[in-house]
């Protein structure tokens, strides 16, 4: 049977203080709704829905990283139930099970989901719920053993059901058409005046279909409704990046100087140093050294490479194995070959550099015109003498090489030296006699401009 998912984000969350909607902001990188989606991943949905309300649009264009996504709207915040209804016509004929989640909730694992569909099995509703520390305003499972009889909301509960500390995460499973069934009978006659979605247990109860509970650990159920609480739920996320690094074979010299990406992806035996940050969409192959002070996004490190210490790799670096890339060196959009060096303070924007190639200290390749980007070649073996400014699109073969300080303009070819600066002039004694004079003027109290 397909599984189905339906991911809550209409919401405005105005205890962030925001222009941005709630589940724009980010965490380890990736806007919060997307967390829930990739927890969902685990059940391998067929659809996947995002109910959006507050800015949209802005969440719609932020979902089209994804185009299988769909958008549903929800124009005004009834309720938890009214948001699901409006995720019915993107799940019009879908059969199998729905899961519902929270865009603002990103902790829940994959796991946990899993063993929620397990318990469908032999439940027609299963809801996640969490033994709260302090249980506050969440809303109260009450159980009779283990069968769930209803979820009351804290402002309709009674004190007997406010001292349950059994808590409703949010997160619910049922059948597609089951669960849009019995959302049509939810009203709004609460305390808050909302549909609840968590009526739905009550509901199936009466109808003489089964409810129970799965429970995670509180810390998955983490909903994000203020900056500090989203600051310190960026710090558990790096927490756990670092852990599941340091397990699969990743050494760290300082772990808790260095911050991870949702995606980040390092091989075994790779060492990162201290006060080293991975932006979105970085992967690092096995036994590659990252230095310290190091920032990387949307790139790639191949096997044994080393770089930094104060490098930054840009979108599209592309680095193959055994690459060095060292101090005050940027690279963006660049590919380089294996065993590439650039070693100093350097930028490679929109190049391809060959294998073994070294690029000098000061390198740079002045890839744009005030309008475009244009690309610079270097073949295989090349060496760029330091300083040398590479006035793109331009072309250095193979086994070529430019003169330190050259603007070059034209292609070198294989095995050619490329030159282009002004010639030496000599002039002796010049200097000798230039310091004498300027001493004796300084000395009679004189100013050279006299
Ligand atoms: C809800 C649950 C409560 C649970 C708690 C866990 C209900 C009625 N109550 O309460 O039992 O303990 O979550 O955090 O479900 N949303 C929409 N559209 C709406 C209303 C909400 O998309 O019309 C989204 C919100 O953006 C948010 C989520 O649904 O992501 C939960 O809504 P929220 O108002 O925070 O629910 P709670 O009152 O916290
Ligand atoms: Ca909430």
């Amino acid at each position: 049977m397909p599984t189905h998912l339906i991911v809550l984000a209409a919401g405005q969350g105005s205890r962030m203080l925001s222009d941005l909607p709630k589940v724009l902001h980010r965490l380890g990188g990736a806007p919060l709704f997307v967390h829930a989606l990739n927890a969902g991943a685990a059940l391998e949905p067929d659809r996947r829905v995002l109910v959006v309300g507050h800015g949209g649009d802005l969440v719609r264009r932020a979902a089209a990283y994804d185009p299988e996504i769909a958008v549903a709207e929800q124009s005004e915040q009834l309720g938890t139930a009214h948001a699901v209804l409006c995720a019915r016509e993107a799940l019009a004929d879908a059969v199998g099970d729905v899961f519902v989640l929270y865009g603002d909730t990103p902790f829940v694992t994959g796991e946990t989901l899993e063993r929620m569909a397990a318990a469908r099995a032999t439940h027609d509703v299963v809801v996640l719920g969490f033994q709260a520390a302090d249980p506050g305003r969440y809303g109260r499972l009450v159980m009779a053993g283990d069968t769930l009889e209803r979820i009351v909301e804290f402002k309709d509960a009674t004190d007997e059901e406010r001292s349950i500390t059994l808590c409703n995460s949010g997160v619910v499973c049922a059948d597609a058409s089951v669960l849009f069934d019995m959302l049509d009978a939810v009203g709004n006659d609460n305390a808050a005046g909302e549909y609840y979605l968590t009526d739905i247990v009550g509901i199936a109860r009466a109808r003489g279909l089964n409810a129970t509970a799965v429970t995670c650990d509180e810390a998955e159920t983490l909903g994000i409704n203020t900056r500090a609480e989203l600051a310190r739920a960026e710090a558990l996320f790096q927490a756990r990046m670092r852990a599941e690094a340091l397990d699969n074979g990743v050494t760290m010299t300082a772990p808790d100087t260095v911050f991870f990406s949702h995606d980040t992806m390092i091989g075994r035996d790779a060492v990162i140093e201290a006060n080293v940050i991975f932006g979105p969409g970085v992967t690092i192959e096995s036994e590659a050294q990252i230095r310290s002070f190091s920032h990387l996004e949307g790139c790639h490190v191949g096997a044994r490479a080393v770089v930094g210490p104060f490098a930054r790799l840009r979108i599209g670096a592309e680095l193959s194995n055994d690459v060095k890339v060292g101090n005050f060196v940027e690279i963006k959009n660049a590919m380089l070959g294996d065993g590439a060096k650039v070693n100093h303070l350097s930028y490679v924007g929109d190049a391809d550099i060959g294998d073994h190639a070294n690029l000098g200290a000061g390198t740079v390749t002045c890839n744009y015109d005030g309008v475009f980007k244009h690309r610079t070649v270097i073949g295989a073996h090349a060496f760029i003498g330091s300083n040398t400014m590479l006035v793109a699109p331009v072309t250095v073969g193979a086994h070529a090489m430019t003169a330190s300080g050259s603007v070059i303009t034209q292609e070198v070819p294989e095995g050619a030296l490329g030159i282009g600066r002004a010639r030496q002039m000599l002039i002796p004694e010049f200097a000798t006699r230039m310091f004498e004079k300027l001493k004796k003027l300084k000395a009679n109290g004189q100013k050279a401009d006299g």
